[in-house]
Formats: structure tokens, C-alpha cells, sequence
């Protein structure tokens, strides 16, 4: 068993929420639930799921299995492209509840702005009306540019605590962590390891990693929370379970930046203006 303690972060409205967390798209109910239990063993809090990814039933199931009280857990789920929309929204959001047999949720973000269909504005209102009503404990937004920040702002004068978005070193979306810097708005990471594969081999991380005797994983993740950033890596490995959780213990120096600046534009994030999602 692992026993890391997992710093917080403070969101602007006072909810703390822990500084890494897990992410499970792409897994199965089956999986999810089995692997949540683990997960939770080896010291994750915070679980983040989706409508969209069709697995809440999976990671209800495996929070109710896990050996931890609901209020050390933190919740995280996301409204479907779908559900857009106030009412939608008040409904969408309580088929994810009951999916997940839980009763509130700690983050509940918009998915994706959708832009041509207008609606992140009225979505964003039924998602102050949850908050104001205790069910859900923070609001924020996933993959929203600057111009989706500016127009809830302007017309709600509600600022979202959290943004989640596309983050890793090909992808430093330097612009929107400075836009989030300076209206208090916490950045998650997701995919923050490039989704594995190409970024973890490549020879600029794998120096870093030697000099500190880390994994090319363990220096992206600890290159995201040296820079306040909130990584949501998954894996369905245990071994790798573990060690995303062992970056506590090192901080990169500026040279190590310098190195893994190089990898910047090396590739290419979703566009949040013309993603569609049903
Ligand atoms: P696996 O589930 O077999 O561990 P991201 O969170 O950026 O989308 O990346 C997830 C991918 O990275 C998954 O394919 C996962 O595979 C892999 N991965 C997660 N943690 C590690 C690690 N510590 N080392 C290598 N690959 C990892």
C-alpha cells in the first residue's frame, strides 16, 4: 500500500480538491469498477468521469466498493454535449447522479462549449442553480477558450473554479493557464501524458528523467504540478498507479523546463471552437 499524501488545491470558492487526480476515460463500466476500489488503496481521491465516457454506473459502483468515506472521495462529472441547455441540464445532471447512486457531486463541468449551439451560457446558469441547491460542491468548464470564459463571466458574473483542458508538454495551452492565473480558475490537466505512447519516449523528458532518477511519466506529471497544474492521468496498471502517485518527492529545475519547452507545438490539441459531442 502506498501512503502519499496528496497535496490540495484551494478553489476560489474554498472547496479543497486534491492535486492530482484519476482519469478514466476510455474504460469500461467493468473496468472502472474493479479498478476504483485499487485506485483509492493506493492513495487517488479524486475520481473523474463523464456522461459522455458511459462508465458512471462502473465508477459508482466502484466508489461505494472502495474502502473510504464518500466525503474524503472527490467526484468529478462532466454534462454530455447532449444535455445543453438549462432544463436539459437540471436533467442530464440527475440521470448522472443516478447513475452513480451517489447523492452530490464534488465538480460538475460543462464537457465542451459547443459554440455553435449556443447554449454554454444557460447550461452554465442550471449549474449555479445545482450549486446554490447543495448538490453539487464546485462548478467549472472543460475545454473552454478564453472567449467561452469571458461570456460567462460578463453575463452570469459567475467565474467557473476549475477549467479542464487538453494539457501536456507537445501542448502547453500557455495562453488559457494565464487567462485561468488571473481569475483564480484552477487548471486540470487531461491526457496529461499525451495519452502514453510517443511523448513518454521521447529523448528530451527521458534526460530530465534521468537526472532525477524518475520515470519519463513521473517528470510530465511533476512538469504539470510544478506549474499548478492538476493531472488527471489514467492507467489500469498498478504498478503505474502507484508510481503516478510518487511524485511528491522531486521538483523540476528551470533547466528541466528549458528541455521540455523544446517539445512544445510538437502536437496538435482539439479545437474547443468545433468540437461536437452528443
Ligand atoms: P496503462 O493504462 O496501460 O498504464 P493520459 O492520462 O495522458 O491519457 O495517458 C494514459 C495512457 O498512458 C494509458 O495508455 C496508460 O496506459 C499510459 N500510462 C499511464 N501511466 C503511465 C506510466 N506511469 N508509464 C507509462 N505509461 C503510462
Amino acid at each position: 500500500m502506498h501512503n502519499t499524501e496528496i497535496p490540495s488545491v484551494r478553489l476560489h470558492t474554498g472547496v479543497t480538491m486534491p492535486g492530482i487526480g484519476l482519469g478514466t476515460w476510455q474504460m469500461t463500466d467493468f473496468e472502472v469498477e474493479s479498478l476504483i476500489p485499487l485506485a483509492v488503496e493506493l492513495g487517488y481521491r479524486l475520481i473523474d468521469t463523464a456522461a459522455f465516457y458511459g462508465n458512471e454506473y462502473g465508477v459508482g459502483r466502484g466508489v461505494r466498493a472502495a474502502d473510504t468515506p464518500r466525503n474524503e472521495l472527490f467526484i468529478t462529472s462532466k454534462v454530455n454535449g447532449i444535455d445543453q441547455g438549462y432544463e436539459r441540464t437540471l436533467r442530464g445532471f440527475d440521470a448522472s447522479l443516478s447513475r452513480l447512486g451517489l447523492d452530490y457531486l464534488d465538480l460538475y463541468l460543462i464537457h465542451w462549449p459547443m459554440p455553435m449551439r449556443g447554449l454554454y451560457v444557460d447550461t452554465w446558469r442550471a449549474f449555479a442553480r445545482l450549486q446554490a441547491e447543495g448538490r453539487i460542491r464546485a462548478i467549472g468548464v472543460s475545454n473552454f477558450a478564453s472567449e467561452h470564459l469571458d461570456r460567462l463571466r460578463t453575463e452570469t458574473g459567475i467565474v467557473p473554479a476549475v477549467n479542464q483542458i487538453q494539457l501536456s508538454p507537445p501542448i502547453p495551452q500557455e495562453l488559457w493557464r494565464a487567462y485561468a492565473a488571473e481569475h483564480d480558475i484552477v487548471i486540470q490537466s487531461w491526457s496529461p501524458l499525451g495519452q502514453g505512447g510517443g511523448l513518454l519516449k521521447k529523448a528530451a523528458i527521458n534526460r530530465v528523467a534521468a537526472r532525477h532518477h524518475k520515470s519519463a511519466a513521473q517528470v510530465v506529471l511533476r512538469w504539470h504540478l510544478d506549474q499548478g497544474v492538476v493531472p488527471i492521468p489514467k492507467s489500469s496498471n498498478k504498478d503505474r498507479l502507484t508510481a503516478n502517485l510518487d511524485v511528491f518527492d522531486f521538483q523540476l529545475a528551470p533547466d528541466d523546463f528549458t528541455d521540455i519547452a523544446t517539445l512544445a507545438g510538437t502536437a496538435v490539441a482539439m479545437d474547443p471552437h468545433t468540437v461536437e459531442q452528443d
